[in-house]
């Protein structure tokens, strides 16, 4: 699709103190739902601190594909949107690129609708599940009408002369899921509601209720998030400025905790609850981040971190915290591999299914750089040297995964030899600053 079939290598280098303050790229679970409900709202939506990586900008060609207006004026985003309910057909397929979090939400967007649309992607989009998303839809009465066996992109979708609302329990600890059943759910007469056994990010539900939808949670005695939400309503154009993704935080933060010396302040970086386990888990490995100017923004919490070299050592990471870290493990697992002991992670069914499977790419990478590791069906232990002595050598295959590219880098800074990466194209679709920024700290990488 987008990338050359030549892959791009980098490698990183052992590398001196990092230091300096930086600005992470916008959220990028934010940012694909600013595009998509600023471009389904009526009237005008205005966006500051969006991701610009290729993962958001396929989104906002496919709401541009179904009527939506976006255009760029200075550092602001500026949307005309269709209106609920009012999306056109799109002309030609939906290309999703490497985005699963665009394509699935999308599915639930627009399956309702009395149209047809198809949806494609990349090599990696094309081989992670859809049935998670398509099981529900089809309850709604949305058809598939073709797709790549096992449920797989590419694949069409028909929706029904009107669909009809249900009340399904999410099956998987899956934000996205969830997020398409809602939206589904916005072009559905009635209520729809999505049961949430166990929590995942709640952009979805802020941002929908920040829209003007009838959305309503409720958590029962036993902790499971009951959310109901109103069809036919309407949505009205807002003003949003999305905070630092602190899933790309985590990449410059675990690089200045493992280089000795470094003293990095990354800043205004989303600390909503149910995306902050990786710093609730470094923190109990003994890592230096203080929480700076901890503030209110847009309605979520944001802080700026400054975070320092620290000696860390292992801890057992439970399994019920991986919803709020789940793009975090690839860097968790190289911050253990400097650790004194043993890390263990456990409940990491979810990581076979992303962008490639990262429990088998995090542990072959690992193990390819001297790191002394043992991977479970969903778990992953890493016993780590301090220092790095012996780290480093290998070359990672990355398969068109952002986060195992980044990862690998950041693990280079501080290894006794360099460690390199066979394709840093995809770190484009969601860290386009990603090499620019590290450097700037310090960081050895070279292309
Ligand atoms: C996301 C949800 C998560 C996460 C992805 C973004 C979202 O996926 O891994 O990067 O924005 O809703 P799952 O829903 O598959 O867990």
């Amino acid at each position: 699709m987008s990338h050359a079939s030549t892959p791009l290598p980098a490698t990183a280098s052992k590398s001196e103190a990092l230091s300096g303050q930086v600005r992470v790229p916008g959220d990028k679970s934010i940012s694909h739902r600013s595009f998509m409900f600023g471009g389904l709202a009526s009237g005008e939506t205005r966006i500051t601190g969006l991701l610009e990586g290729e993962d958001v900008m396929r989104t906002g060609d496919a709401m541009k594909a179904m009527g939506a207006q976006i255009a760029k004026s200075g550092d602001e985003w500026i949307i005309q949107g269709a209106g609920n309910g009012a999306l056109l057909e799109p002309q030609g397929p939906l290309d999703f690129g490497n985005a699963g979090t665009g394509a699935r939400l999308t599915m639930g967007l627009v399956g309702t609708y009395d149209m047809t649309t198809t949806f494609v992607g990349d090599a990696s989009l094309s081989k992670r599940p859809m049935g998670r998303v398509l099981d529900p839809l089809r309850e709604m009465g949305v058809q598939v009408v073709e797709a790549a066996s096992g449920d797989r992109m590419p694949l069409t979708l028909r929706g029904p002369k009107r669909a009809a609302p249900i009340s399904y329990r999410v099956p998987m600890a899956s934000a996205q899921v969830k997020s398409a059943v809602l939206l589904a759910g916005l072009n559905t007469p009635g209520i729809t509601t999505v049961i949430e056994p166990v929590m995942t990010r709640d952009h979805t539900e802020k941002m929908l209720k920040g829209f003007g939808a009838n959305i309503e949670v409720e958590t029962d005695g036993d902790g499971v998030r009951h959310i109901r939400i109103e069809g036919e309503g309407k949505l009205t154009g807002q003003t949003i400025a999305v905070p630092g993704d602190p899933s790309s935080a985590a990449f410059p933060l675990v690089a200045a905790l493992i280089v000795p010396g470094s003293d990095v302040t990354i800043r205004n970086v989303l600390m909503n609850p149910t995306r902050t386990g990786l710093i609730t888990t470094l923190l109990e490995m003994g890592a230096s981040i203080e929480l700076l100017n901890e503030r209110k923004a847009g309605g979520e919490d944001v802080a700026d971190l400054r975070v320092r070299g620290s000696e860390l050592r292992g801890v057992v990471v439970p399994p019920e915290r991986a919803p709020s870290m789940i793009d975090e493990y690839p860097v968790l697992a190289v911050a253990a591999s400097f650790a004194e002991g043993e890390t263990l992670m456990e409940g990491l069914d979810e990581l076979r299914v992303k962008e490639s499977d990262r429990l088998a790419a995090v542990a072959r990478g690992l193990e390819a750089n001297g790191v002394d590791c043992s991977e479970g069906e969903a778990s992953l232990s890493v016993r780590g040297r301090p220092g790095g002595k012996g780290l480093g050598g290998g070359t990672v295959a990355t398969h068109l995964d952002h986060r195992i590219a980044m990862s690998f880098l950041v693990m280079g800074l501080a290894s006794e030899k360099p460690v390199t990466v066979d394709d840093r194209a995809m770190i484009a679709t969601s860290f386009p600053e990603f090499m620019d920024l590290m450097t700037g700290l310090g960081a050895r990488i070279s292309v």
